[in-house]
């Protein structure tokens, strides 16, 4: 029983947390850490892992986002996006992203440092 309760706690958090970050992207469209912060769950599988490596689609060694400067991230992103830097899966990635998507992104990464590690999400 009191597994269950705390486990509702969670969910109620992070919904709470969903709204607020879609609220905050409406309200400041320009690169938005808290906005940015929504759109990284699909990153964290790759640069949230610890020694940050993948494993598909072999191993690599990926590197860690949190704490780069923000205008190299965007541009990173870009040149992904538009074939100028050559990774297969970075690519299929940046292309889905739009440019409020990679700023965002960007300032989400960049407002990281050291003393984030509390922050799951690096
Ligand atoms: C399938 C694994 C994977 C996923 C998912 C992934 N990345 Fe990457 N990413 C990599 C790898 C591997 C590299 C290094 C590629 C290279 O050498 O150019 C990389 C490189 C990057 C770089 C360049 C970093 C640098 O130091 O030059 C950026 C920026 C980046 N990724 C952002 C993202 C963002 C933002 C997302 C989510 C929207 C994401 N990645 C999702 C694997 C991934």
């Amino acid at each position: 029983m009191k597994k269950f309760v705390g486990k509702n706690v969670v969910i109620v958090a992070l919904s709470v947390f969903g709204g607020f970050a879609a609220t905050a992207q409406a309200a400041d469209p320009v690169g938005n850490v808290k906005a940015g912060q929504s759109k990284v769950a699909m990153c964290i599988g790759c640069h949230g892992i610890p020694e940050y490596r993948t494993a598909y689609p072999e191993v690599y060694r990926v590197p860690m986002l949190g704490g780069q400067n923000r205008a190299y991230l965007e541009s990173a992103l870009r040149a992904y996006k538009k074939g100028d830097r050559h990774f297969d899966t970075m690519h299929a990635i940046a292309v889905t992203l739009s440019d409020q998507d990679i700023a965002d992104i960007a300032a989400y990464y960049a407002a990281q440092n050291s003393s984030s590690k509390s922050n799951p999400d690096k």
